[in-house]
């Protein structure tokens, strides 16, 4: 799929932008603080319905503006359109193709995106939340079901902890939690589940991958490393030993009014030749860990959905040494790629057939 326009209103520093898209690389190019991830944004904010550097909505609605608006046409087999429309005083709206969607869930999956910045080094370097995140976000483009059920199970969970928590002072009431437990295995399980076969497809193809790029010398392994254990991986043991982990874990979770046990608390781990790469790699290794993941995910989206998804590349490019991005580079050439750089440098390199270039200059798009 690409993009073919984007249409901004009062959307961050953008007063107004109106730009058609070519269907290979897209460059924008220009100074610090002028707009460019702000485009990037803009188009992760019609695939997901959220910004990925900020949870107020807000924030991106231009300075001494009432409202913004987003609009994206793109193309899948039909011409689609996803319009967003944010007021300070009313609701967030979302529409595709002018109907309205009341859901996230109903958004998520139509224009899918891979995203890829060095701030999401975090996947690799940081707690297990952030990939916890990245897991759920695929899987609720290409799946369909999993964003509901991740948001039905959340719900539950709070519940449940409520309940822990209403039990300190009627304990009566903990009669009901097995019903709670029921419920949260059954949502949970799913999720695992479904995580745990993503993985397993994802380290094969990002194990490839690394392996190209550190000519032959590593080898990358990506676990699942769940709080709730199991040997078959189905949907059925899981849910059981889930139960079971839940009640083994009652005190505990009675102590703190918190579940301690289940998918929101299950990480995911990597290995460079058997040593893990958050604790033990090199900068450079835990470099191409993420581009071997990245990568492996626009495969997977293509593998899942039968269409590549949009590549939204911020700043990359100077992060990657002269290996990796002509890897990079190769990559991207038959799919829509949105890149945002400073260094001029890189441009020449990303001068590939049909690429168009963009100059940002304080929320315009410029002529050279
Ligand atoms: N809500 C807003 N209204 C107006 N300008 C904003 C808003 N939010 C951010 N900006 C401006 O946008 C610019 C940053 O844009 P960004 O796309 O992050 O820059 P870069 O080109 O470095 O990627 C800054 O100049 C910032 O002041
Ligand atoms: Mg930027």
């Amino acid at each position: 799929m690409y993009i073919k326009r984007i249409d901004l209103k009062n959307f961050r520093n953008y007063k107004e932008l109106d730009i058609e898209l070519g269907k290979g690389v897209n460059i924008f190019y220009g100074q610090n603080a002028q707009g460019k991830t702000n485009i990037i944004e803009s188009i992760y904010m019609a695939s997901t319905g959220k910004s990925h550097r900020t949870q107020k909505d807000m924030e991106l609605i231009r300075w001494n503006s009432e409202d913004a608006k987003i609009r994206i046409d793109y193309q899948k087999k039909e011409e689609e359109k996803i319009e967003i429309y944010l007021n300070k005083s009313l609701k967030k709206q979302i529409k595709k193709n002018g109907v309205r969607l009341f859901k996230i869930g109903e958004l998520i999956g139509n224009l899918n995106t891979v995203i890829f910045s060095p701030d999401h080094m975090k996947i690799i370097k940081e707690g297990p939340a952030e990939r916890r995140r990245f897991v759920d976000i695929i899987l609720s483009q290409v799946k369909p079901g999993y964003y509901y059920n991740l948001v039905q199970y959340l719900r539950t969970l709070e519940q449940r902890n409520n309940l822990l928590e209403e039990a300190r002072t009627n304990s009566g009431i903990l009669k009901t939690i097995d019903i709670w437990n029921e419920q949260l295995a059954d949502f949970g399980a799913r999720l695992i589940k479904a995580r745990q076969d993503f993985i397993c497809d994802i380290c094969c193809m990002a194990a490839d991958i690394h392996k190209k790029i550190s000519n032959g010398k590593e080898t990358l392994v990506i676990k699942y490393n769940s709080s709730i254990k199991y040997h078959s991986n189905s949907e059925k043991e899981i849910k059981e030993n889930f139960i079971i982990a839940l009640e083994n874990h009652i005190n505990a979770d009675m102590g703190r009014s918190v579940t301690h046990k289940g998918p929101h608390r299950d990480d995911i781990l990597f290995f460079i030749n058997g040593t893990e790469v958050k604790t033990y790699s090199s900068q450079g290794q835990q470099r191409t860990t993420l581009l071997s993941l990245k990568i492996a995910e626009l495969k997977y989206m293509k593998e899942e959905t039968g269409e590549l998804p949009v590549l939204l590349l911020d700043d990359v490019f100077s992060e990657l040494d002269d290996e990796r991005q002509k890897y990079l580079i190769e990559f991207i050439k038959d799919m829509q790629a949105i890149i945002t750089c400073t260094n001029v440098e890189h441009l020449e390199k990303l001068m590939l057939e049909g690429s168009r270039t963009y100059k940002v200059e304080s929320g315009m798009i410029v002529k050279d």
